[in-house]
């Protein structure tokens, strides 16, 4: 009988890999047939899993039930394992970020589209239960015009591991975490024009590559996004906070606590607040009886639904849930990103209409 499930092939079985094969455990459409790591300690690890382990690449690609790889290495590897595997035949997940540039990005898809193999990239963080609930809440339009939002992820032990404290391995927080982030906002505001970047990076722990970015995008429509990752904050601001014409919203930390405040009537009389330097009617916290707090929006999302579309594009012809022309607007986001702090300044990014 034909084999339904997908055969997948990790290679790299690393932080990362390990977390796929956990996931992967929980999705009846796919067989993990093996993994390959390149460090021998790592195959142990596998197989001391109950994993099959292959002994070289070479032979993890030769698998005729592996019809996927999946790509969980350090960034600059990804390309040329990529590059193998579709040539070998196989389709190919890679790792965010995908590959290190735009020019590598390209290379890749002319590859895809010559060996006529699909090729994807793990953004898993489109199924967050924060980014889906600022997601609902931008769509069921619940604050009016929303004319900033800020995202944030803040930590307080700079880079962590080896390779992401250097260049040469594709390190830096632009491409570990920026990645995410920024591929999320896009997501979020959707065909909106994105039209100008202005960022700056940040090097406090590491110099070698940004240990942080704040990137400001202007989006038509004058929507501003405050783009922020840190790696030396001892004191963390909130993952997001989305402001509205009539209502702001937050969600503090990846507990999902958090808020949304709405004005219920219009406020006549303000009580101004003192302060040490006088009176202030504007800076005044707002009089209860004007507000409404509510609840987040309920949601729910499950990480191995990436699997479950990667499944379903080669089994029944559905649409990828990660588009590739999405990875390249992201990678060229960052590029701008790396830009635009080089020069000091704010750079254009997608034509504004005329
Ligand atoms: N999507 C996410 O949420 C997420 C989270 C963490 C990491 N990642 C990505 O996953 C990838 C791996 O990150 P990690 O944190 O697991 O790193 P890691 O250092 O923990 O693991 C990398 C593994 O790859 C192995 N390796 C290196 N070169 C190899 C090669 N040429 N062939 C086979 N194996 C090789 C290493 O021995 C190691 O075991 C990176 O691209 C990273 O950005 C994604």
């Amino acid at each position: 009988m034909e084999e339904k499930r997908v055969g997948y092939c990790l290679i790299g079985f690393g932080g990362m890999g390990k977390w796929h094969t956990e996931i992967l455990a929980g999705v009846p459409q796919i067989r993990l047939a093996g993994i390959y790591d390149i460090e021998k300690e790592k195959r142990k690890k596998a197989e001391e899993a109950g994993f099959r382990v292959y002994g070289s690449e070479e032979e993890a690609l030769a698998d005729d039930s592996v019809e996927v790889v999946l790509v969980a290495t350090p960034n600059d590897s990804h390309m040329p394992i990529a590059l193998r595997a579709m040539k070998a035949g196989k389709h190919v997940i890679l790792e965010k970020p995908a590959v290190l540039s735009s020019r590598e990005l390209k290379e890749l898809e002319r590859i895809a589209r010559e060996t006529g193999k699909f090729l994807t990239v793990h953004q898993n963080r489109r199924w967050d239960e924060d980014f889906l609930m600022i997601h609902k809440l931008l769509e069921e339009q619940d604050l009016g015009r929303v004319f900033r939002i800020e995202s944030r992820v803040h930590g307080s032990r700079g880079i962590p591991g080896d390779w992401r404290k250097e260049k040469a391995h594709g390190g830096g927080m632009v491409l570990d975490w920026g990645v995410h982030l920024l591929d999320q906002i896009l997501c979020l505001t959707g065909e909106r024009r994105l039209e100008t970047v202005y960022a700056s990076l940040t090097n406090i722990t590491n110099q070698e590559v940004d240990d942080g970015f704040t990137a400001v995008l202007r989006f038509e429509g004058g929507l501003e996004v405050l783009v922020e990752v840190a790696t030396n904050n001892f004191i963390s601001l909130p993952r997001w906070y989305v402001l509205g014409e009539n209502g702001t919203a937050v969600i503090e930390d990846w507990d999902l606590s958090g808020r949304i405040v709405k004005v219920s009537e219009d406020e006549k009389d303000v009580v101004p607040v003192r302060t040490a330097a006088g009176l202030t009617k504007t800076m005044a916290p707002r009089r209860e009886d004007t507000i409404r707090e509510e609840e987040l929006p309920q949601v729910s999302g499950d990480i191995a639904d990436f699997h479950r579309n990667v499944a379903a594009v080669l089994r029944e012809g559905v649409e990828p849930a990660v588009k590739l022309s999405e990875v390249r607007r992201v990678m060229r986001l960052m590029e701008t990103i790396f830009r635009s702090a080089k020069q000091d300044q704010v750079l254009e990014f997608e034509n504004r209409r005329v």
